[in-house]
């Protein structure tokens, strides 16, 4: 318990209740490279209770002992009792749209349930290619498989990203669940909410007096949000023709990363009070017209170039890629907020594969003092302050303002106050799955996202989407390891500002 009230469900000393995690698309990427991984060190942190397993299921035909042996191939380097563990784990092989499938799995559920004393807890976690969302949520709605088995019981149903392709396919998504399942049932993911840097926002927002009161057009010129990647569409190309960064990244991370940096103040950290701000702040988010996009939207892809040291491919001519593809891997765009706080202070996003490097970061200018006493000469090495908020990989905060240079004269300069996480924190950051994994047990949904939130970032992206239909509509091109088109820096250009460069 914390006596404030505002870091209650911060807690990290939580456990989840005896329970079953259902995982669809059991033989794919995310369970190997993220699920498996978490759950594992869950179990590490003793954050698992004694009565749990997980079921996989996938088309795949595997067995009980195959998926076992993937699950630890998955964690080279276990905990000691992993082995044990995993050794409960089942698998079902099966079609999503085959009632067999899922007779199947309840019949292996209640076997776990007899054997592990699983109480009929359900997580069930869709980790399997978006196009069979519909499918299994409606089939565990046929099925029964929505209600608890025992009175007490839970089931929850957490989803992955990308929850729809825009607003109207993320609605009929949405009926998909809701025929099975009520709002409080279900976790969207977004894996960025689960990451400490972006949950330290709310921290450092609304635990400190600092930096609130300057947290407003009174002193904020403009907002830069950066999610870089420096890796390239790699094996991933057949889902990424279809998303483009646009679906991939700004429509979840970085709509849900700038709401939290946008929302008012809630009353208290639990799941509705900081939902309820976060929505109102998506809601208070210009969608541009369709016509003016081109005015406040880059779209454009990596050409080839230099990237993690070698000489890569541009985006056309990787594996997988139509030739004439005029999929995004960059997206700049400018926001504006309609509200008291924010009217007039430009938000900036730029996302795109291919930069020069992976870092992920908010950065606040402050307005320019309204007088400067000194030379231009002496202070040409100084800008307007900012608060940079680190997300990603060299997670903490920065903070940049000018100081006297020694000496004889009234130079002035910049200069960097950093926090760093590493430093002041010598324990683990946790993964953002291990985090999400334990809230979905735990029955938090305080940092997944709920249906209203899922509307309204599709409300600001679909004009986009329906401007970038139209042919004529440019592809600007980059060079690989560059920050980006041309075109994305005279959209700044043209308000008298520039890309940071992180
Ligand atoms: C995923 C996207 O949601 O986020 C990927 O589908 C992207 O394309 C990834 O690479 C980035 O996540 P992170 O945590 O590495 O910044």
């Amino acid at each position: 318990m914390h006596d404030n009230p505002l870091l209650e469900g911060l807690d990290r000393d939580r456990r989840a209740p005896p329970c079953v995690l259902v995982v669809y698309g059991a033989s794919g990427d995310l369970t190997s490279r993220k699920i498996m991984p978490a759950i594992e060190r869950l179990h590490r942190q003793r954050q698992l209770p004694g009565a749990f397993a997980v079921v996989g299921t996938a088309r795949t035909e595997m067995d009980d002992d195959d998926f076992q042996k993937a699950c630890l191939r998955s964690v080279p380097d276990a905990a000691a009792g992993w082995d044990e563990l995993v050794k409960g784990f089942r698998y079902v092989a099966g079609d999503y749209t085959a009632t067999e499938t899922f007779d199947r799995l309840k019949e292996v559920l209640a076997e776990v349930d007899e054997q592990r004393g699983t109480s009929g807890n359900r997580v069930h976690y869709l980790a399997t290619v978006p196009s069979l969302f519909d499918d299994i949520a409606r089939a565990l709605g046929r099925e029964g498989m929505h209600e608890p088995r025992f009175d007490g019981s839970f089931v929850r149903i957490v989803c992955e990203k990308p929850y729809g392709r825009d607003l109207a396919s993320a609605r009929e998504l949405d009926d998909a669940m809701h025929s099975a399942f009520a709002e409080d049932q279900i976790y969207r993911i977004d894996h960025y909410l689960g990451k400490e840097t972006v949950q330290n926002t709310l921290a450092l927002r609304f635990a400190n007096s600092f930096f609130e009161p300057l947290w407003s057009r009174q002193h904020i010129d403009h907002v830069q949000v950066t999610v870089a990647e420096s890796v390239g569409v790699g094996t991933r190309a057949g889902f990424y023709e279809t998303a483009g960064a646009l679906r991939d990244i700004v429509q979840n991370h970085v709509l849900q990363v700038l709401a939290v940096c946008a929302m008012e103040p809630p009353a208290t950290l639990d799941a509705t009070g900081v939902r309820d701000e976060k929505v109102k702040a998506l809601r208070a988010i210009r969608p541009w017209d369709p016509v003016d996009v081109v005015d406040h939207v880059v779209r454009a892809q990596y050409d080839s170039g230099w990237a993690e040291g070698e000489q890569v491919k541009g985006y056309r001519s990787e594996q997988g890629v139509d030739p004439s593809s005029t999929t995004e891997t960059y997206v700049a765009l400018k926001l504006e907020i309609d509200n008291w706080r924010w009217a007039g202070v430009p938000f900036y996003v730029r996302t795109g594969k291919r930069l020069p490097k992976r870092v992920t970061e908010v950065a606040f200018t402050l307005k320019a003092v309204p007088h400067l006493p000194f030379t231009t000469r002496d202070s040409r090495g100084l800008s307007p302050n900012a608060l940079v908020l680190r997300i990603q990989p060299d997670e903490g905060i920065t903070l940049r303002f000018g100081a006297k240079v020694p000496g004889g004269s009234f130079e002035v300069r910049d200069v960097l106050m950093d926090f760093s996480y590493g430093a002041s924190f010598l324990q683990d950051t946790p993964d953002a799955y291990e985090r999400l994994l334990l809230d979905a047990m735990v029955g938090d949904p305080t940092l997944f996202i709920r249906t209203d939130e899922v509307e309204q970032a599709w409300q600001i992206c679909d004009p986009i989407l329906e401007a970038w239909n139209d042919p004529s509509y440019p592809v600007a091109t980059y060079e690989a390891g560059s920050w980006g088109p041309k075109e994305a820096d005279l959209l700044l250009q043209r308000d008298g500002r520039r890309w940071r460069t992180p």
